[in-house]
């Protein structure tokens, strides 16, 4: 916990607060949190690196009672028998020993009937004269059985779990070892039956049993007095519900009920969305303070809630390395007071990689305690500016000033809103209270690439008080929080193309007339590809124009001249004549069968309005991988350079300069782009080639696209590519073939590539008009 003021503040947010003081609590508590985001932005490399260890650490301690029984220390903490039936074996118990199963604190094993004979690969129980038709009391019964004669003596606690069942390991891990084994416990959520059943189980008034679907745990001493008289309980049956039969047993032989707690539904949760539940996002707080999970019918969603969890592990983790790194900054800063000018002759053993006072840039703000003054502007340009979060976001960042909340900021701001909560709720019970999250009344929030996101959010919430005098009331409180970006996390692709450097990449450019243009193709393609005799082939597929004035004799000689100057090296230029009408995806087949029918050549599609580098070429041989993977670069397009206050642009014969700078006022990234591909011929096919039934430009490459994305065996790789330049081309819509709705789209693709929305807004500031 953290206070602070904070002095360039935006005034009505002053104002606001003057309000706020008046209501309810009148009190501004400010929390600060910090947590880190998935994706990760800046780089910064641990802290303090130091040769000694002179800092004490202090080390998390879990509230672990102290276990001294000779019995508790000879046994191992806990067995887990998962009841799952024949047809389970390969899907569901399957995924259970893949996940959680693997990492019980103990022994996990399954149980099925001697139905069949089989060797599994998993520790599978077959219970003599136990079938798989249920309800499944016997197998039930039996297991623990089973559980008591074979295991009886060598585990603290028992598990009954089903085979939809999630558990986390490490949160039971701690629960279980909190608990007393030796005395007699029965835990899980406690069931009285629903409405309709009421009356139905036989139960007594004060009478309960433990839900099977999230699972049931016993002690040993529990299982000790239940076991040896199941065959007596298996006799006295008087409902079909295995569970409930299994708390009579329970409650007539130890003599206990389920555990009553009121929280144990949170932590034994069962969602009775059915079949439905956890296939949605797993972003909730029941997943979240959970220890078991049921029921999941599915078993690929076991892998899914798995990789989630697993995820969620791996950022508390970092958050407690960074927690060891800002104590170990803390540390050595107050080293450096206490010893004084000493300090300097420690240097040698204790290495300060970035607390350096020399250049305040160069320190690494991560390891200072979160607050929101942490980062200090050099100068104006430096300020970061709040944008106002409330039903839309208010912002001086983005060309429209006011826009509607995204999901990635959405789904960030319930983020830190949750955190918030599990903080303010972690004492819930030490305090007879809980506070509940109602909604979000506004906010404000900043980004600062170097260090994370600031966020103020004012919070509507609910004050529950159980203990004592019971109230419910509402309250505000402010939340003033910083979600740090962790450091750079890199991770080597598993797909990484092997021996690719010299894989001849066969480019592919359909073209219909635009003489000039290809002739500019062609000085690019000559100074990349032809003067380092690089390992390519261009095959030019090319239809006439239709027109008058068609250029395909002058492409021709052009071509002819160029086959002259490559014969005998590596590069190599084809023409491909065809005379029909112009079709892209048809063209790029063609291109394709012009490699030798043995050759799962690598095919690159091209466009005449790109310009390119020797990087591209490399991109290309190492994005693309055979049988693995297809390469959709982004490309960079231009904006019109004449448009205002004039770019140098490129003409249509020659390359400018500048071509390969990339600023948000000269183009723009075209996430939407697909024509630009590389793939292995044999990928290609695999996923269809290209639908030769769609003619003229468009459609064939978000067709290819899709149909990629759709195959399970490839993946897509999409990436900026800065050395992929599409150079603008005026768009003419003046063309009489075009139907009125034609034109209207055409209008408007070439109002788009006029100039970025920055430079249109400046333009008509400057002269109110567009001319
Ligand atoms: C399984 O094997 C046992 C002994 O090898 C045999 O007695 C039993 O009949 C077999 N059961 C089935 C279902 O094949
Ligand atoms: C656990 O319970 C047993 C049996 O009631 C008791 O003898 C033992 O002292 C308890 N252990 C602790 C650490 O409370
Ligand atoms: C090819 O594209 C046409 C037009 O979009 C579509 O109707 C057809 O189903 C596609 N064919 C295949 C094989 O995808």
């Amino acid at each position: 916990m953290n206070g602070f003021h904070v002095k360039s503040f935006p005034k009505r947010v002053w104002n606001r607060w003057s309000l706020l003081v008046k209501f309810f609590f009148g009190l501004i508590v400010g929390i600060i949190l910090a947590s880190q985001l998935q994706s990760l932005l800046i780089s910064s490399s641990a802290c303090v690196s130091y040769k000694l260890s002179p800092v004490h650490r202090k080390l998390k301690v879990n509230n672990i009672q102290e276990r001294t029984e000779v019995e508790a220390r000879n046994r191992q903490l806990l067995l887990v028998g998962v009841m799952t039936a024949d047809k389970y074996i390969g899907t569901r118990a399957k995924a259970v020993y893949e996940t959680w199963g693997s990492q019980v604190p103990g022994k996990l094993l399954f149980f099925t009937s001697d139905s069949q004979n089989t060797t599994d690969d998993l520790p599978v129980v077959r219970l003599k004269g136990v079938d798989d038709s249920y309800p499944p009391q016997k197998k039930s019964f039996m297991m623990l059985k089973y559980m008591y004669e074979n295991y009886g003596d060598k585990f603290e606690w028992f598990m009954r779990a089903d085979d939809d069942v999630f558990i986390k390991t490490e949160r039971l891990e701690i629960f279980l070892k909190n608990i007393n084994s030796s005395q007699p416990r029965f835990i899980g959520q406690a069931g009285k039956g629903i409405a309709q059943e009421f009356g139905l189980l036989s139960l007594e008034y004060d009478e309960n049993y433990c839900m099977g679907g999230p699972g049931m745990i016993f002690s040993h001493v529990t299982l000790s007095r239940v076991a040896p008289n199941v065959k007596d309980c298996l006799k006295n049956l008087y409902t079909t519900h295995e569970d409930v039969e299994l708390g009579r047993c329970v409650q007539r032989f130890a003599g206990i009920p389920c555990t009553w707690s009121y929280e144990m539904q949170n932590i034994f949760h069962h969602s009775s969305s059915g079949r439905t539940a956890f296939t949605g996002p797993l972003k909730s707080r029941e997943v979240h303070r959970a220890i078991t999970l049921h029921p999941i019918k599915e078993h690929a969603h076991m892998y899914r809630l798995n990789n989630f969890l697993q995820g969620v592990s791996i950022r508390e983790k970092i958050y407690d390395g960074l927690k060891i790194r800002r104590e170990m900054a803390n540390s050595v800063e107050q080293l450096r007071k206490r010893l004084g000018p000493s300090w300097e002759q420690q240097q040698d053993s204790i290495q300060l990689e970035s607390l350096g006072k020399k250049k305040k840039k160069s320190k690494n703000l991560l390891c200072l305690a979160p607050s929101l003054n942490k980062f200090l502007p050099e100068d104006e340009s430096d300020i970061l500016t709040w944008n106002f979060l409330a039903r839309s976001v208010d912002s001086t960042e983005t060309v429209n000033p006011r826009r509607a909340i995204d999901a990635p900021l959405r789904e960030g701001v319930e983020d830190v809103i949750r955190e918030v909560m599990e903080g303010i709720n972690a004492m819930s019970k030490e305090r007879g209270r809980v506070i509940d999250f109602k909604e979000l009344l506004y906010g404000y929030y900043r980004l600062n690439p170097r260090l994370g996101v600031d966020y103020i959010l004012d919070l509507l919430l609910v004050y529950k008080k159980y203990r004592g005098r019971k109230m419910i009331f509402p309250v505000r409180r402010h939340a003033y929080l910083q979600q740090a970006f962790g450091s750079l996390q890199l991770r080597p692709s598993p797909l990484v193309a092997r021996d690719s450097s010299t894989s001849r990449i066969h480019f592919i450019l359909p073209l219909s007339g635009r003489l000039a243009i290809f002739q500019r193709f062609m000085n690019n393609f000559q100074r990349v590809c032809v003067e380092p005799d690089e390992r390519v082939r261009l095959v030019i597929v090319l239809y006439p124009t239709m027109e008058t004035n068609d250029p395909s004799d002058e492409i021709k000689s052009f071509v002819g001249a160029f086959q002259r100057r490559t014969k005998g090296r590596q590069v190599e230029v084809e023409l491909i004549e065809r005379k029909e009408a112009f079709a892209r995806a048809a063209a790029l087949e063609t291109g394709k069968s012009s490699c030798q029918p043995d050759d799962d050549c690598l095919l690159a599609f091209i466009d005449v309005d790109m310009v390119f580098t020797e990087k591209t070429l490399d991109r290309i041989r190492s994005h693309t991988i055979r049988g693995r993977q297809v390469y959709f670069p982004i490309v960079f397009s231009q904006f019109d350079p004449s448009f205002g206050a004039p770019l140098t642009g490129s003409s249509d014969t020659e390359i400018a300069d500048d071509v390969f700078e990339i600023d948000d006022d000269r183009g723009y990234w075209r996430f939407y782009g697909f024509g630009i591909v590389s793939v292995y011929r044999s990928d290609l096919e695999r996923v269809g080639g290209m639908n030769t039934s769609i003619h003229g430009w468009g459609q064939e490459d978000v067709d290819l696209y899709d149909r990629t994305v759709a195959c399970p065996d490839l993946a897509v790789f999409r990436a900026p590519d800065p050395d992929l330049v599409h150079v603008f081309h005026p768009i003419a819509c003046d063309d009489s073939k075009l139907t009125e709705k034609q034109k209207k789209m055409c209008v408007g693709t070439r109002a788009g590539t006029y100039a970025s929305q920055q430079r249109l807004a400046r333009y008509w500031i400057e002269h109110h008009a567009y001319g």
